[in-house]
């Protein structure tokens, strides 16, 4: 909590970029890879100050990357970004479970066999995974629709979490590896625990191999519990509760509060867009089963932290440290301040349900805090093919992270960092907690964007399917309470101009496929030149963006539908200097 308050204390002094205070060990060709990912951690609400090894093992050791986000915010969705480093607009897993998405449906798409796992096998990799994989990877599934690219299937320590049991802290279910068949069941211990333990194995036994290995490790801390029996009840939704921490840590945190100074904290006022801004007050019962929530959350998560500090400790055992990029992130954010008056959960375009953490070290890797370069899921997908020498067989979305010194240095050489991110979301917003689960939110389609650059722009965009639109200065307003475009402004004011760059980029992005998905701006503009919002905002574009088709959905329904979506950008709607110049652009556009 403290080291990581400090360094952004001093890096708050700096208007540098970030803050690079050793130098990094040598990059490795074919590193092994070392992945965990933990089930809806935010970076928002100081989760990750809270793991005091993993800030002294590997925020100390190797980069945070501050500006990390979910491509859509919800498990199984984010996680197929993820493996396959598409926006979610491209895979078209958009829920947890059919038509719309989940494991089933991730096979019909014929996406098993072409995502990461079998790219990095095929670049020379072996893989090995633990923990969960995606929802609807279950008991009745995981065996008629194998997961495959795995190699360490016949290692005994090679497992999956399975549906129902995945989300039962106390009752957890694995695929068994020996064998490859049946499943074991492990009630009464603790799921965290054996993700470890068996993450662990998997790591002797991946360094036994020849082979530069790659290790998933994904325990489901600090997803809210869900009980087995409940799970696979279809009469009654089940409840998401409070995470269940092992006894051990059920002692820590038991004056950790709600940040109540937060101006999104239960406000007086509505605010947000679509249902969120019909919600009520949360009463004090309420407010309170919230904090009980958020420490249930930081307790779990006590478990994961041991887990990182075991992995560290195998790797050196075995003499691979060196030569290992290990790398933390989740799979999308999660909302546990009452924000906005909202019971606990994720599915939302604010930036505690995007925004997640990114941690990174290895050879290679700068000792350093990036809070400025943009990035997600998706191109973190693409970031690991490249760092193994993989490559998809699709056109994949991602851009690479600078994760190493040549990486960075290669962004840098390539027109700089990425500065802007995309989020999506269609079909039914999830409820959790108590007060919260079984309430599923419809009219809850939207596209947000969010645009980073430097220290002058900090902005994200949100357009929903109801037609609302919400702007927000994230440099001024970090809590998204003050949206600029319920403010009345002329199309020439500010934020009109501001508003139309936006939606421009957002037109773009909403359907991007490959490079324009890395460089929409270069599509925007294909002679050159405008390499940013900033540059975007010159006075000689307005009345281009002005002319712009907006942004917007014919109506909410549950589901993608590419017929809502119309408008779609044509490359007939890039800017032309020529038809600027012969026009004029005195045009009066009204105040
Ligand atoms: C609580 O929120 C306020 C306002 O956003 C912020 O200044 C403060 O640092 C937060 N406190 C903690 C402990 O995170
Ligand atoms: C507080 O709010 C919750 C959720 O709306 C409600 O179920 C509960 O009855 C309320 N409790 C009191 C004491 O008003
Ligand atoms: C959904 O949005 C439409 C406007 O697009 C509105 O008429 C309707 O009442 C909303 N439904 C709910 C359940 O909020
Ligand atoms: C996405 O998948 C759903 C469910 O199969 C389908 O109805 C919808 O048309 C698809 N959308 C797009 C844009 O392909």
């Amino acid at each position: 909590m403290l080291v990581s308050s400090a360094l952004t204390a001093l890096l708050a002094l700096s208007p540098a970029l970030s803050l690079v205070s050793a130098a990094p060990s040598k990059q490795v060709d074919k590193p092994n890879i070392v992945f965990i990912i933990v089930d809806d951690q935010d970076a928002r609400q100081n989760t990750i100050d809270t793991m005091p090894r993993l800030q002294r093992l590997l925020v100390d050791e190797g980069t945070k990357f501050e500006k990390f986000y979910a491509p859509i915010s919800v498990c199984c969705p984010s996680r197929t970004s993820f493996l396959r480093a598409q926006c979610a607009h491209n895979t078209n897993i958009t829920s947890v479970m059919p038509p719309w998405g989940g494991w089933t449906i991730f096979n019909e798409k014929g996406y098993n066999g072409h995502w990461l796992p079998t790219f990095l096998q095929k670049a020379g990799y072996y893989t090995s995974y633990v923990g969960k994989l995606m929802n609807g990877h279950s008991v009745p599934t995981f065996e008629t629709l194998e997961a495959q690219g795995w190699d360490g299937k016949l290692s005994r320590y090679h497992a999956f979490l399975l549906d129902p049991y995945t989300y039962d802290y106390w009752n957890p279910a694995f695929s068994k590896g020996s064998s490859g068949k049946g499943v074991e069941y492990r009630p009464g211990e603790y799921s965290t625990d054996l993700v470890a333990e068996k993450g662990l194995d998997l790591l002797e036994k991946a360094a036994q191999s020849d082979k530069p290995f790659f290790v998933g490790i994904a325990p489901i801390a600090p997803h809210s519990h869900i009980d087995a029996a409940s799970h696979s009840d279809r009469t009654i939704p089940p409840l998401f509760d409070i995470p269940r921490p092992h006894p051990r840590h059920a002692h820590l945190f038991q004056d950790v509060t709600l940040n109540y100074s937060r101006a999104s904290h239960n406000p007086d006022v509505p605010s947000g867009a679509s249902w969120v801004r019909q919600l009520e007050r949360l009463n004090d019962t309420n407010v309170k089963y919230i904090e009980d929530f958020y420490r249930g959350r930081l307790q779990s998560l006590q478990a994961v932290d041991e887990l990182v500090e075991g992995v560290v400790k195998k790797l050196e055992e075995l003499g691979k440290l060196d030569e290992t990029i290990i790398i933390y992130t989740a799979d999308n954010g999660f909302e546990a301040n009452g924000g906005h008056r909202r019971q606990p959960g994720k599915t939302l375009g604010y930036e505690e349900d995007i925004n997640v953490p990114l941690v990174v070290r290895g050879p290679g890797v700068p000792h350093t805090i990036d809070t400025t370069s943009v990035y997600s899921l998706a191109d973190l997908g693409a970031t690991i093919l490249h760092l193994a020498g993989a490559e998809s067989d699709y056109d994949h979305d991602g851009a690479l992270v600078p994760l190493t010194q040549d990486l960075r240095d290669q962004v840098k050489e390539e027109g700089g960092a990425k500065q802007f991110h995309l989020a999506e979301y269609w079909v039914e917003g999830v409820g959790e907690g108590k007060y919260g689960s079984g309430i599923n939110h419809v009219n809850q389609t939207y596209r947000t964007i969010r645009v980073v650059e430097g220290d002058s722009i900090d902005y994200a965009y949100t357009v929903w399917c109801t037609g609302e639109r919400e702007i927000y200065n994230m440099q001024t307003d970090p809590d998204q309470m003050d949206n600029l475009a319920l403010h009345s402004h002329s199309p020439l004011s500010f934020t009109g101009r501001l508003h139309a760059r936006l939606d421009a980029l957002l037109l773009v992005l909403k359907n991007c496929v490959g490079d324009v998905c890395r460089d929409p701006w270069a599509t925007v503009f294909p002679e050159g030149g405008v390499k940013g919002l900033s540059d975007a905002l010159n006075e000689e574009y307005d009345q281009y963006f002005e002319e712009l088709p907006r942004v917007r959905y014919s109506h909410c329904q549950i589901g993608y539908f590419q017929a809502l979506e119309k408008p779609f950008w044509r490359d007939e709607l890039a800017y032309s200097p020529q038809h600027y110049a012969a026009s004029g652009s005195q045009v009066v556009l009204g105040a």
